[in-house]
């Protein structure tokens, strides 16, 4: 079975369990999954019960795909993702993307907990993510392209959509944020960064590092999808401070920012809709 089948035979599962028909995806990053209790749920599918699905490993992720609507958007929120440094394959890592653009979602949220690195950004921030950098060292299109999904050679000179971070740019002011914008730059992890390396993605122009979303995000402009993308800024990036880095802090900053983070959903779905 060749990977459109595969894509196609989780499509179809999918559907037999809620006529929904998702126009908005969301990718909830590290500690930032109960944003999915705010979805009007129409159904709630564990991965491990859809085809082609690879189990969750990490703490501070569930593992499931919440069919629903946040504020009459219909939405497919992926509530845990499959990270690269888990071990699985890249195809595995960004399955769920090909999956939700399937099911009909035109507009793609990614979300991410990341260390920051650019000099106005403080643990706590939701960085607007304007542009990435990919170093994980690998491609999630390498291989035979199947025309089907879209073309040999996607361009990527404008993988975040402009007008959507000017959505979420508006919506947080609105709630009383600075809209911060940066370049996120991607890691294959799982061991965080040295303060050595730090200094060279600031001299590479990186804002914010981390270890996921990137794959997503090229999965999503190769099939024609639009890409918004948030990264919660959890820690300074090492170096930046001197205190080391933890997991701990991380989900910990997550959990400080839920209510922003949540707030902010909930305006801008609707608007990627
Ligand atoms: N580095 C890489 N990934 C991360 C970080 C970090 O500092 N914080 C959260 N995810």
């Amino acid at each position: 079975m060749d990977m459109y089948e595969r894509i196609m035979e989780a499509v179809d599962f999918i559907r037999s369990r809620s006529t929904l028909e998702p126009r908005v995806g969301v990718v909830l990053g590290s500690g930032l999954g109960g944003f999915a209790g705010r979805v009007a749920e129409a159904a709630a599918v564990p991965y491990e019960n859809i085809p082609h699905f690879k189990r969750v490993s990490v703490a501070g992720h569930a593992g499931r795909l919440v069919l629903g609507k946040v504020a009459g958007a219909p939405v497919a929120v992926l509530q845990g993702r499959y990270h690269y440094y888990e071990g699985h394959g890249i195809d595995d890592v960004v399955f769920p993307v090909r999956v939700m653009r399937m099911l009909g979602v035109r507009s793609l949220l990614l979300t991410n907990a990341a260390g920051g690195i650019g000099r106005d950004l403080l643990p706590g921030d939701l960085m607007i993510i304007r542009d990435h950098i990919n170093l994980m060292g690998l491609n999630p299109l390498r291989g035979a392209n199947d025309e089907r999904l879209g073309p040999r050679f996607p361009d990527m000179s404008a993988v975040y959509d402009p007008g959507f971070q000017e959505i979420i740019a508006a919506a947080e002011a609105e709630i009383g944020l600075t809209p911060k914008r940066g370049v996120y730059l991607a890691l294959s992890g799982p061991s965080y960064e040295t303060p050595a390396e730090i200094r060279m993605l600031a001299a590479l122009g990186a804002d914010a590092v981390g270890m996921s979303t990137v794959p997503e995000a090229i999965c999503a402009r190769h099939m024609g999808g639009r890409v918004a993308g948030i990264s919660c800024i959890t820690n300074l990036a090492a170096g930046i401070s001197r205190a080391p880095l933890s997991h701990r802090e991380v989900t910990e900053t997550a959990e400080r920012v839920k209510g922003d983070f949540i707030r902010l959903l909930g305006l801008v779905i609707p608007r990627l809709a």
